[in-house]
């Protein structure tokens, strides 16, 4: 396996990775070194995704049977549901070596040309934020996708030559968080697409009681399901909570995660029962008291909990639009019914009725 991730971090890292949150779908340093430990090796052990595993199962049965190489796999689906694990587990379904690098990683078409001339016949090759990658390297990848063939260009201006290589045929599999980024001829030239979605919390429950038999973690049925509950529907986010709800259960009690145990400890680091954390309920609680429920503009919402623009736009907002407590609309920020009732208030009147409305009427 062949670590390449070299590329400088982008101003995309720089918004979505800012505060190294408990409930952050990407990985931090932590959840690099266990992830390892805890990523089910076949699809039988994959939790959840039926849709996508029962279809993955079959392009990857019908290739075995023939005898091929499985057709080029994109997975696109938000940080944490499991697309990393997916590659090791079509690598392994197939009984091929896997070889891992990313968009970002990949600058010029030569890097490119370089992995895919030194791959193994069946190898896949792994191709993380395959919608960072930049456009020359896009297309040297159309044609070895299609005809496992590359041209590399030898010499500079009118003396310069294309030769074209022949590859071994491989699998592509390529993932994205972005599906919509992506070109239609990259896009296209995939055999098949999954699309990983957010998991219920049943499912999160199961990958829980996984990851805490291989922790060597004693956790209740109701302990689990605490912590699902409180995971985002994201087994990432899941599996970091355990971690802490761990931590908390050795140090304050006697290890064993009861239902009380997880959610006295998840209070401890601010997750509330439905996932949100410091500042996700800071942006909501401030929609609510400051601006009596909305419309209110970001930049204006944003200095009242003295946060950057970006950092409730692209780190706070999309799960509390995803979980229906805010809305965005043309005349500004917000919120929705279920938001008063998360936070234990009351909606102003409808217009004209008492209460907080008054105070922003007139
Ligand atoms: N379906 C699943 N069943 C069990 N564990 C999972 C599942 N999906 C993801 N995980 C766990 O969540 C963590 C993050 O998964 P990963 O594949 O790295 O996500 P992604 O690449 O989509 O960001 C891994 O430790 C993995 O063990
Ligand atoms: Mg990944």
């Amino acid at each position: 396996m062949n670590w390449d991730d070299t590329a400088p971090p982008t101003a995309e890292d720089a918004a979505l990775g800012a505060p190294d949150r408990l409930v952050g779908a990407d990985a931090d340093g932590e959840d690099t070194a266990v992830e390892a430990a805890l990523r089910p090796k076949d699809l039988e052990e994959f939790v959840g995704q039926e849709r996508v595993r029962e279809q993955l199962d079959l392009v990857l049965r019908a290739a075995r049977a023939r005898g091929a190489t499985a057709d080029h796999v994109l997975l696109s689906g938000a940080p944490g549901l499991g697309k990393t694990t997916l590659s090791m587990i079509i690598a392994a379904e197939m009984g091929a070596p896997i070889r891992i690098t990313s968009g970002p990683a990949i600058q010029h078409a030569g890097d490119l040309a370089a992995i895919l001339s030194s791959l193994q016949e069946g190898e896949v090759l792994f191709l993380d934020e395959i919608h960072r990658m930049s456009r020359p390297a896009e297309e040297m990848l159309y044609m070895a996708m299609e005809d496992f063939r590359v041209d590399v260009i030898v010499g500079k201006g009118p003396g310069a030559t294309a030769i074209p290589l022949e590859l071994p045929p491989f699998t592509l599999v390529g993932a994205t968080t972005r599906a919509g980024l992506l070109p239609p001829p990259l896009r296209d030239r995939f055999g098949f697409t999954g699309h990983m979605e957010f998991y219920a919390p049943a499912e999160l429950q199961r990958v829980i009681h996984r990851s805490a038999g291989l922790l060597d973690v004693e956790i209740e049925a109701e302990g689990a399901a605490e912590i699902a509950g409180r995971s985002r529907g994201t087994p990432r986010i899941a599996n970091r909570l355990l971690r802490r709800v761990r931590d908390y259960a050795q140090v304050k009690a006697d290890g064993v995660i009861t239902r009380e145990i997880a959610s006295q400890a998840l209070d401890v680091y601010e997750v509330d029962g439905r996932g949100l954390d410091r500042l996700d309920r800071g942006v909501l609680t401030a929609l609510l008291k400051l601006f009596g429920g909305g419309p209110v503009g970001l930049s204006t919402l944003a200095v009242a909990v003295g946060e950057e623009r970006e950092t409730v736009e692209e780190v706070a907002e999309p799960f509390l639009v995803r979980e229906g407590l805010l809305a965005r609309t043309p005349r500004g920020r917000i919120a929705t019914p279920a938001a008063w009732a998360h936070l234990g208030m009351a909606p102003p009147q409808q217009a004209g009725g008492s209460g907080q409305q008054g105070l922003f009427g007139a």
